[in-house]
């Protein structure tokens, strides 16, 4: 099971939290669908108890969580709130005493506020504030936890937040997202190095959201298309990672436009990983796109018609999941790679005390299966965690797109196993007792 810490926790504003870039997109009118905000969530920060019980009731052994930079750093800096701190220690220390294993995000999209008024991601600052983050973190957490990553798709916290202007902080320039792109990667490369410095044994890697790319049409263009896409999207990650390189396409079209002196920091982006996490919810058909002054890669996405949905609009496609861990592990020398988030948004509600999400059911157990798929084809996939535990503030959507196993009702705070908890539950007693 899979959460992030603005999506649930709630109490923004307590025990000395500062603000993080998402409470100010959040708090802007328009920017958020609703005017919803992470402010109360799930409120798991004063029901993270019961919360933890629920994972265990469901017989889930490793639980995916993320930690607010802003609660333990509430100026970004270097000065610690140990309160912050003491919520976390208490929550893995719950989880431990539960049997539960714990996989740390730290950056889960909420920049401390002060820093992005300093510039955010395109100061280089800010990276050592991240280092300082991740040292802390694993310093006075490491030794409960089992594996940490640095990043959580870091295409959604560039691409989607700078160039497409949809997340936090909502702007829409490509210089600004190419020096957003390499402080994260170059925050990824401190970090992963402070890590290993305060503990050494740590399963340390990063998450991306790879996309599983397919061309609109069959003509010549629309297969180039899906080269140019691969090549900014999945390749402007996946090459500084695990090459230590930019793909020479895409610094060919427009390099004149990333940060200066960036070459320098090449070596410290590419550290050994141990593991890396794959996010995978729906495949993306491309062709070129309309304008002809659009700076490379100059495509854009095509919605197929009469394909199945689900309520967020994301086509349903498992064998693409396949797919592109097939091709990513040929194309790349990959270290094994955890599924660190998988699921649909169905939104269902409750109706005599059930949810009845058939769909939500239907959508995981095709996707465990070609998880399987890829794991009979070499692919080595170390574990999957289900997006998400229980319904939550789903970004930009707010609360109408619920990805929860567990339903929300926001106004009471009343969690209700859907039918698909109780379907994932029964799935993991079945595969328990075919390995014991
Ligand atoms: C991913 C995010 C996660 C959640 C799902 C639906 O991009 O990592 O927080 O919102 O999408």
């Amino acid at each position: 099971m899979a959460t992030a810490a603005y999506q649930i926790e709630g109490a923004a504003n307590e025990d000395g939290r500062g603000a993080s870039i998402w409470d100010t997109f959040s708090h802007t009118p328009g920017k958020v669908l609703n005017g919803d905000t992470g402010d109360h969530a799930c409120n798991h920060y004063h029901l993270w108890q019961s919360d933890l019980d629920l994972i265990k009731s469901l017989g889930v052994d490793a639980y995916r969580l993320s930690i607010a930079w802003p609660r333990l750093f509430p100026n970004g800096d270097l000065e610690l709130n140990k309160t912050g701190l003491a919520f976390y220690e208490q929550l893995i220390d719950g989880c431990v005493a539960r049997g539960i294993k714990v996989h740390v995000t730290l950056y889960h999209w909420d920049l401390p506020q002060a820093l992005a008024n300093d510039g955010g991601w395109a100061n280089p600052k800010t990276a050592s504030h991240f280092a300082h983050f991740a040292a802390t973190v694993t310093k006075f957490l490491g030794d409960r936890i089992d594996a940490i990553c640095t990043f959580n798709e870091p295409w959604c916290s560039s691409v989607l937040s700078h160039l497409l202007g949809i997340h936090a902080p909502g702007t829409k320039d490509l210089n600004t997202t190419l020096a957003v792109i390499h402080g994260q990667h170059r925050a990824h490369g401190l970090a992963v190095q402070a890590i290993r410095s305060e503990h050494p044994e740590l399963p340390t890697g990063i998450v991306l959201n790879t996309q599983a790319i397919r061309p609109a049409g069959s003509s010549q263009a629309d297969k180039d298309a899906v080269i140019r896409h691969h090549n900014f999207h999945n390749r402007m990650f996946l090459d500084p990672l695990f090459k230590g390189q930019y793909p020479p396409e895409v610094m060919e079209a427009i390099g004149v436009r990333m940060p200066k002196n960036w070459q320098n920091d090449m070596a410290t982006i590419c550290q050994p990983l141990d593991y890396w996490g794959v996010n995978y919810y729906t495949p993306e058909y491309v062709t070129n796109t309309d304008n002809n002054d659009a700076a490379y890669p100059a495509t854009r996405g095509v919605l197929r018609e009469n394909v199945a949905r689900t309520d967020i609009g994301w086509e349903v496609d498992a064998t693409a999941l396949s797919e592109m861990l097939i091709n990513l592990y040929n194309e790349y020398s990959l270290p094994p790679c955890f599924i660190t988030e998988n699921g649909a948004a169905y939104n269902q509600g409750v109706v005599d005390g059930v949810v009845d999400d058939q769909a939500r059911i239907d959508y995981l157990q095709s996707h465990i299966l070609a998880v399987q798929n890829a794991m009979s084809n070499h692919v080595p996939i170390r574990g999957y965690f289900a997006w998400s535990l229980m319904d939550n503030f789903e970004w930009a959507e707010g609360y109408t797109m619920r990805f929860g196993l567990v339903h929300v009702d926001y106004k009471t705070q009343k969690r209700t196993l859907k039918n698909s908890a109780h379907w994932y539950r029964d799935f993991l007693t079945e595969r328990d007792m075919c390995h014991d």
